[in-house]
């Protein structure tokens, strides 16, 4: 049934029949087509949705359709003070907050940025000059995974204040946009909502074609299952299309990262490993497969009991989960060096032991998985929301039974990543639907079934010994760490090879012995999230050095400055540091912080005890480094730079930009090496049919890795331009009205008519190609070899509250010093360093995914705006001389050292020592009991 209703929507008028408990969100996006409005839970929990109705900002995915009739409705199309509705808007178009947020680099993937900005915009009209407190309460019902929210905050004040950044540093000049804070080049369409994310993308011939595909999914995380006879749900839903079940797999139905390890079924086969698995795929038009209830699909399961424990996993006896992995054990990672029974057993050593043990972190992106796919004859085109172009199209063809070349894979916006989108998510069965059925099929994961079904981060029990000289020198290292990989492998293996390379963090240590498993489950698959199991190793060598600092009477920070590493020094993989190696860089940045929190924390604990107040504060500090790309294999990326005969010059750059600004930063380096303003270079992204492959968006390689081919590219197509205008290398170029010009000393000394050269391709007549493959060699049995070309070094300084009776942390401030070896964007770098720290703020104090229980941004929690205190970033340049223009990474380091930091900080204030993640009320109030010396109450 549905109902008139009249409404004004961003001050117009809209006549719409509608059901009338159609939540607004679906009215907005698909019957108004404002897909500024963006959906991200469905359950009121996100705030993605945010709009304002009747001048209030409400969730639009809570509002009843008929509740919006005579209302007057504003979405973030309404924020833009200029635009036809049909051209692209560009920066002048935008409103003040808009325009804010593009400055301050408020907008990351960009997926929560329009709730945010009405958000935004409702704290702004109820408070035009408004206090921090205003805007923390007012934007506190949006969730941003990307930002650590700070940047957020100081834009909407500088919105306020009227504050803008000169025009000469959003567009720098030619051979200047290294090192500027340039805005995103896809920054625009990000804050206009203009971008297109997975679930916003339709294939040019409209709707009209368009399947849908929703996947049956195992309650059961072990199981038999036999699917019945379907032709009575097929009679009960004439318009059910299909039903896909393992069989109808065209190709190989098992996919999975690794050439020799792909494990995982699309649909499983008659048996699922883990809760949430899928076992069979409805297809038809949306509105007949939201009749059709999962119950209704005949599945007859028997229940086996599950292996949920590593332990148990790998006992004699235990059932084996695949035919490829032995005792249950994935792969096994081993580093040894020098002799650590001697290094132990030194007169004079000091040795400190702990346990750690972590749970499964949520990606918890704010976009769920979405795309489309379609059949264009024997190819298939795959538009989807990914980290990982190339390695998707080689899947898409192993699953389909076809080549590579027949698969197009074109990624959509993606609205967040950090390793979950590494993995296949809906591509599976939007290609193998579409290829069947010869129409469109599109897929958007419902939030449960993308905290059900994607990968987490990997639960580490780890136990790990170390030694120190009683200066404080450290001598050895036992690190022995399993990982529980659960189902299936996906990024087990990366895991287990990269920790044992990172165990001692980033010091000199000259015995160690690290050993790591990846262990099979029947738990949720666990594979890459931002760090790759450096993060957890991390919480164990920080504490080992505060147990060290303690029992030797040094300060937390002068043994970790003693023990630094630093250019020269040889790595426990036997690797000489050549350069860029500034960890005692970033700790001379913080010491000036690291005094004064000290002091500060310590003058209020004494201030404050006397009144008898129940808190404390605390101060700790973490330290990290972290090998930038694959652990000792290949990972090459090509990238190329055209001029067409206009004079135009495109960037075909695979690399995805999955909010961390990987296209600002390609466009910038290619910009400078082939001499053009940065703002004139056009990008085309990730199109697998008109890029080359770039690898995948993870392991912080694309600024060094994809960044160095994207300014061998840009130096290439300068070389070419040079030759055939035979200047020298110092003339300056000027592309334009279908001509290459140079001049030198400000003279015209030559000119190229681009219109008589023959064209390469569509549109090019010149194109630079440029390769970097970072130098890296195979490690042997004991770990040794060059597992990466260079390595990025950070430390970070946290200060914390503990409310002592309830067990309670607030962090009040985080001080973080990175060395990046050159800021080719210092404001995305600061992101990083922000989103990092967010994250790591929520691995160390609250977030803990319990399958069947959390599977929902309600009760899986993550912080809020409210959550994250001040940061201030320290960036230490310490020029790598092999990345581009000196840059190596940042994206992973940001979060190893914040939960080491933290956890530091807490022991500090109360003598608790956490060793179990997240540090909930309960445990720190645990801690503290013990470390007073009484049962905990
Ligand atoms: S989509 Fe409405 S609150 Fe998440
Ligand atoms: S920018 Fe906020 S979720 Fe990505």
């Amino acid at each position: 049934m549905t109902v008139p209703i009249e409404l004004r929507v961003n001050g117009r008028a809209v006549r719409l029949d509608v059901d009338p408990m159609r939540r607004l969100s679906a009215v907005l996006r698909d019957d108004l087509g404002l897909h500024g409005t963006k959906v991200g839970c469905d359950a009121g929990d996100c705030g993605a949705c945010t709009i304002r109705l009747d001048g209030r900002q409400v969730c639009a995915c809570l509002v009843p359709a008929a509740q919006a009739g005579g209302a007057d409705v504003r979405t973030v199309e309404g924020l833009a003070v200029n635009g036809d509705g049909e051209s692209p808007l560009e920066f002048g178009d935008l409103g003040a907050l808009q325009r804010a947020f593009l400055d301050a680099g408020a907008a990351q993937c960009g997926i929560c940025t329009p709730g945010m900005l009405m958000a935004a915009d409702d704290t702004l009209a109820h408070h035009p000059a408004p206090s921090d407190a205003e805007v923390l309460d007012g934007l506190g019902g949006v969730l941003c995974r990307c930002t650590g929210y700070r940047k957020i905050v100081d834009a909407v004040h500088a919105a306020s204040n009227g504050d803008h950044r000169a025009a000469a540093d959003r567009a720098p000049a030619a051979g200047d946009a290294v090192g500027a804070r340039m805005p995103k080049v896809d920054g625009v369409a990000r804050v206009a909502g203009t971008a297109e994310y997975g679930a916003d993308a339709r294939p040019v011939e409209g709707d009209a074609q368009m399947l849908t595909v929703r996947a049956i999914r195992s309650p059961h995380a072990s199981a038999r299952f036999t699917i019945g006879d379907l032709a009575a749900l097929h009679e009960r839903h004439p318009g059910l299309v299909r039903v896909l079940t393992a069989a109808d797999i065209p190709g190989q139905n098992r996919y999975g990262i690794y050439e020799t390890g792909k494990d995982q079924p699309a649909l499983a086969d008659g048996f699922v490993r883990h809760r949430g698995e899928a076992v069979a795929a409805l297809v038809g038009e949306e509105a007949v497969l939201e009749r059709i209830a999962d119950s209704e699909v005949p599945i007859a399961w028997e229940p086996l009991e599950p292996l949920t424990d590593m332990r148990a996993a790998v006992q004699a006896g235990a059932p084996r989960l695949h035919d490829h992995a032995d005792d249950n054990v994935l792969i096994r990672g081993r580093l040894a060096t020098g002799d650590v029974e001697v290094a132990f057993g030194e007169e004079g050593a000091t040795s400190a032991e702990v346990e750690i043990e972590t749970t499964w972190v949520e990606h918890a992106y704010i976009e769920p998985e979405a795309g489309y796919a379609r059949r264009v004859g024997d190819r298939i085109e795959v538009v989807v929301s990914t980290q990982a172009p190339y390695m998707d199209r080689d899947e898409v063809a192993l699953l389909l039974g076809i080549l590579p070349d027949q698969v197009r894979i074109v990624p959509t916006a993606c609205g967040g990543g950090f390793g979950g989108k590494l993995d296949l998510g809906v591509h599976p069965l939007i290609a193998t639907a579409a290829w069947l059925t010869n129409r469109p099929v599109r897929a958007v994961w419902t939030r449960p079934e993308s905290m059900a079904a994607s990968p987490k981060r990997h639960p580490a029990r780890i136990r790990a010994t170390a030694a120190a000289a009683g200066d404080g020198t450290l001598r050895a290292l036992h690190f022995d760490g399993d990982f529980d990989t659960g189902a299936y492998g996906s990024w087990g293996k990366t895991v287990a090879n990269r920790v044992p390379v990172h165990a001692m963090g980033p010091y000199r240590v000259p015995a160690v012995l690290a050993t790591t498993r990846a262990i099979h489950t029947n738990n949720p698959i666990a594979g890459a999230f931002r760090g790759f199991g450096v993060p957890q190793a991390a919480i164990a060598h920080e504490t080992l050095m505060d147990d060290l600092a303690e029992q030797l009477g040094l300060d937390r920070f002068v043994i970790r400055h003693r023990n630094a590493l630093r250019a020269g020094d040889a790595t426990p993989s036997g690797q000489r540091l050549a350069a860029s190696a500034g960890l005692r860089a970033c700790l001379e940045a913080l010491r000036p912080e690291w005094d004064r929190e000290r002091g500060a924390a310590s003058d209020w604990n004494a201030l404050t005890a006397r009144s008898g107040e129940s808190r404390r504060r605390g101060v700790g500090i973490g330290a990290m480094w972290y090998g930038i790309g694959n652990t000792a294999l290949a990972n090459p990326s090509t990238i190329e730079m055209g001029i067409d005969a206009a004079g135009s010059v495109t960037l075909y750059c695979g690399a995805v930009d999955i909010g961390q600004g990987a296209s600002t930063v390609m466009v910038q380096i290619a910009a400078d090496a082939l001499g053009v303003p940065a703002t004139t270079v056009r990008l085309v992204s990730g199109d697998t049919d008109r890029t080359r492959d770039a690898g995948k968006s993870s392991a912080s390689r694309q600024t060094f890795v994809s960044g160095n081919a994207a300014r061998l590219a840009g130096e290439d197509l300068r070389r070419q331009l040079l030759a055939l205008a035979e200047v020298g290398a110092g003339a300056v170029l000027e592309l334009g009205d279908g001509q290459a010009r140079f001049t030198e000393d400000s003279r015209a000394v030559s000119g190229i008519d681009l219109g008589e050269l023959p064209r390469l391709r569509v549109d090019d007549v010149l194109l630079g190609t440029g390769t970097y493959d970072p130098h890296t060699t195979a490690l042997d049995a004991d770990g040794q070899g060059i597992p990466y070309e260079t390595y990025a070094f950070g430390a970070q300084v946290a200060t914390v509250e503990v409310d002592t009776e309830l067990g309670t942390v607030t962090v009040l401030g985080v001080s973080a010093a990175h060395d990046v070896g050159r800021a080719i964007n210092p404001t995305q770098v600061e992101g990083q360093i922000h989103g990092g720290i967010a994250q790591g703020l929520g691995f160390a104090l609250m977030e803990a995914y319990v399958p069947g229980r959390t599977e929902n941004l309600h009760d899986y929690l993550i912080p809020t705006v409210g959550d994250i205190p001040p940061i201030t970033c320290h960036l230490v340049e310490d020029p790598e001389p092999t990345g581009p223009y000196g840059a190596k990474g940042v994206g992973e380091p940001a979060l190893v050292p914040t939960a080491p930091a933290i956890l530091g900080a807490i022991r500090d204030a109360t003598g608790a020592r956490i060793t179990t993640l997240p540090a909930t009320p309960e445990r720190v109030l645990a801690g503290i009991a013990a470390a007073r010396g009484r049962p905990p109450a």
